[in-house]
């Protein structure tokens, strides 16, 4: 089947449904009655193991990203923690990409340093020799995140993997930016990769929710063992959402791709914008990376615009059709301003680039030329 095509049918079966149910129906019994005594981990038994609207949106996002497994989280924190909590142990050590999530730096610095000993170092991973300098012999993970959050950098995760592989060190990517639409991570030899399921995935803004694709049965045993014990499963309810929305995963990203070109073209040439990153314009470093390892360049614009924090105010509120609200990925068009908003609990050493004048822009797939108006008048107030 063709990636459009898993969108919509993969996990889903009217066949084998008892009433012939299009879709799967949402199954909210916590427990399950068994024929015999025995393993509770085989088959349905109880809701925070395993469940069969669950499982159908797992075996569907297992599909887009080329993965054997999929475990579905109650938000995409709870599928980081649990990679984390799997794999890593005290007196590990990490190597990350200097520019990420600030929940997942959040993740390390506050819970996995602090409270668990276990060390990160962060790097410029557009360069993969500062990642390899970086490993040392108690490396256990490497963590990356491409196009990343909030400046749209990219590794290169083909090279990347080369260099985890020959060490034996589980390499994670954040794939939320992209999309299973635009990348797959672990046709490029990634061994595991998370999405907050929360962005383009449900795509609707009304879920949270994330997961963990792997092919490896070792870290899929390892990870389903934690999330049952402790418990971040996703709801039958949001696996149903999730599943819906994934349907029409292609179509929107179509969409928010084409819309997200056009506006980074017309913001590269406003007077008020002094430099713009999408992944798709020529004027990105790694333009050509881009080109090789993405399908598409996804569609999240960073901006600066000229002035500071002043300017960014006056021009977030004249906005009218776009919504100063975080998050991304949803059919609407987001904004946010990372120093202030997503990354501003960060201390002042892990916000390298998250300068005053930067905002992250989630293109959504309403008409462009709406979006575009609502950029150019609050841009160039009269
Ligand atoms: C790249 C990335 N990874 C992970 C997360 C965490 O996901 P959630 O908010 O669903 O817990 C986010 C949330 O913004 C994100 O942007």
């Amino acid at each position: 089947m063709e990636f459009d095509t898993q969108t919509v049918h993969v996990g889903e079966d009217p066949k084998l449904e008892p009433n012939g149910d299009v879709t799967v129906p949402i199954s909210l019994s916590a427990t399950f009655a068994r024929k015999d005594l025995g393993d509770i981990t085989k088959g349905f038994a109880y809701s925070r193991l395993s469940n069969p609207t669950r499982e159908a949106l797992e075996r569907r996002l297992a599909a887009l990203e080329g993965a054997k497994f999929g475990l579905a989280f109650s938000a995409g924190m709870a599928a980081e923690a649990a990679i984390a909590m799997s794999l890593l142990k005290s007196g590990d050590h990490v190597v990350a990409f200097e520019d990420l999530y600030s929940g997942t730096k959040e993740l390390f610095t506050a819970v996995m340093d602090e409270r668990f000993n276990v060390k990160v170092t962060y790097v410029d991973a557009t360069d993969t020799d500062n990642v390899k300098r970086a490993i040392k012999p108690n490396t256990k993970m490497v963590w990356m995140e491409t196009p990343s959050n909030p400046l749209l950098k990219l590794c290169d995760v083909r090279a990347i993997a080369e260099v985890t592989k020959s060490r034996d060190i589980p390499f994670v990517v954040d794939n939320t930016f992209a999309s299973p639409y635009s990348q797959n991570p672990i046709k490029l030899g990634a061994d595991l990769v998370i999405h907050s399921t929360t962005k383009y995935i449900n795509g609707h803004s009304d879920s949270i929710g994330g997961a963990v694709l792997t092919s490896n049965d070792e870290f899929y045993n390892k990870i389903f063992f934690t999330r049952m014990a402790t418990g971040g499963v996703l709801s039958p309810f949001d696996s149903f959402l999730v599943l819906r929305g994934l349907k029409t995963l292609a179509v929107r990203m179509k969409r928010h791709e084409e819309n997200a070109m056009k506006v980074a073209k017309f913001l590269s040439e406003h007077k008020a914008v002094k430099k713009v990153v999408y992944p798709g314009l020529v004027s990105h470093p790694q333009y050509a990376l881009a080109r090789e390892q993405m399908r598409g360049f996804g569609g999240m614009v960073s901006f600066f615009i000229n002035g500071g924090v002043k300017e960014v105010k006056s021009f977030v509120t004249r906005l009218k059709l776009i919504t100063l609200a975080v998050s991304l990925g949803g059919v609407e068009s987001l904004i946010e301003h990372p120093a202030s908003m997503t990354h501003g609990l960060l201390p002042q050493k892990e916000k390298a680039g998250v300068e005053d004048s930067l905002l992250r822009l989630s293109v959504g797939i309403e008409n462009v030329n709406d979006i575009i108006s609502d950029l150019d008048q609050a841009l160039s107030p009269k």
